[in-house]
């Protein structure tokens, strides 16, 4: 069972934004802080959080579209970022095993491109073998493979709805045929009566092209159901990993148990036992997170220790990591 293949690993990844503060003052968002994971091949691994917790950070920063600041990044065997060892692989023979699908449509679609111009853009980057007729069939049967028509080629993004629009931006990252796709909250800006359609075909495609996902969702409903495993971030770190089925039913970290208090489980009779619970107080700002714990300040079971220390990211049990000094305690 642990012989799968990793495809993915990230170590104490870590992106700090500089923001001016003042004259010549710079102070640093912590938006993603020693973040550690992997992702199996073919699997979908999911991330959920609060809007503001780094998850659209997180993925970009996987994929270098925002440089990191720190931490190790080990893609299918080879290592493209370690900032201790110097290694900052250039990107673009990745970008096509790699890719992203982003959470708006029409703002990630270029207005003036036609929908043709979009899905081949990358092509003509890596797949310069194919040329006219090729070229051209290539676009119509990753059209197709969206479930768009051929003749949408020719006609630009804003006479598309958002579902189709979305299926475009799918089609773009389809396109040179990737291992790898961060799918950033690729349904939050749709429809409700389209999202399921999107995420049916996210679900069959990945089936079909072996297609191995970072799944991004605010709401934890959203991906227990498609994601073989799922990630907690609060405010830029990590607090908990685990196969979706165990997390829902035995969430060991005070702020998963928040989040999943709000989703009603398919077990009635633990829906009854299980007490929706309301945080206190407003997420702090990344700017200046709390010492210690991240979550201390907002957390029902906080002790002196958590004030102090952060938590270690541990496994407990055959991959349930979690983060918490309580929970340490518990399991010691
Ligand atoms: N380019 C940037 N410059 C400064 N701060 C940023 C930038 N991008 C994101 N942030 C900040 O980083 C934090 C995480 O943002 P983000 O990754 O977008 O969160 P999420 O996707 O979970 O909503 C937020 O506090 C956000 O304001
Ligand atoms: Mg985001």
């Amino acid at each position: 069972m642990s012989e799968r293949k990793k495809l993915l690993e990230v170590t104490n990844l870590k992106k700090y934004f500089p923001v001016k503060s003042g004259f010549l003052k710079t102070d640093y968002v912590r938006a993603v802080e020693d973040v550690s994971l992997f992702i199996y091949e073919g699997e979908t691994l999911g991330v959920v959080g609060e809007s503001g917790c780094g998850k659209t950070t997180l993925g970009r920063t996987i994929l270098r579209l925002i440089e990191p600041s720190g931490g190790r990044i080990e893609f299918d065997g080879e290592v493209i970022y370690d900032k201790d060892a110097g290694v900052e692989k250039q990107m673009l023979p990745y970008r096509s095993k790699m890719q992203i699908i982003f959470q708006d449509p029409s703002a990630s679609l270029d207005p003036r491109m036609t929908v043709g111009e979009i899905v081949g853009e990358a092509l003509a980057v890596h797949r310069k073998d194919l040329k006219g007729a090729a070229y051209t069939d290539r676009i119509n049967e990753l059209l197709e493979t969206v479930g768009l028509n051929t003749e949408h080629a020719n006609r630009f993004p804003h006479e598309f709805s958002g579902g189709q629009q979305q299926r475009i931006g799918i089609a773009r990252a389809l396109a040179v045929e990737p291992d790898f796709i961060v799918c950033d909250e690729p349904i939050s800006a749709l429809d409700v009566s389209i999202q399921s359609q999107v995420v049916n075909m996210l679900e069959d495609l990945q089936e079909e092209k072996h297609l191995t996902y970072l799944f991004i969702a605010h709401d934890i409903s959203v991906v227990r159901h498609i994601s073989d495993r799922i990630c907690v971030m609060y405010l830029g770190q990590t607090v908990e990993l685990a196969e979706s089925y165990e997390l829902c039913r035995e969430p060991m970290h005070p702020y998963t148990q928040t989040l999943l208090s709000a989703v009603p489980l398919p077990d009635p009779d633990k829906t009854k036992q299980r007490e929706r619970i309301l945080l206190e107080g407003d997420i702090p700002s990344p700017l200046n997170p709390p010492a210690g714990c991240r979550f201390h300040t907002r957390c029902p079971y906080a002790m002196d220790i958590c004030k102090e220390q952060p938590p270690a990211w541990k496994e407990y049990g055959e991959g349930h990591f979690c983060a918490c000094h309580k929970v340490a305690q518990e399991n010691a």
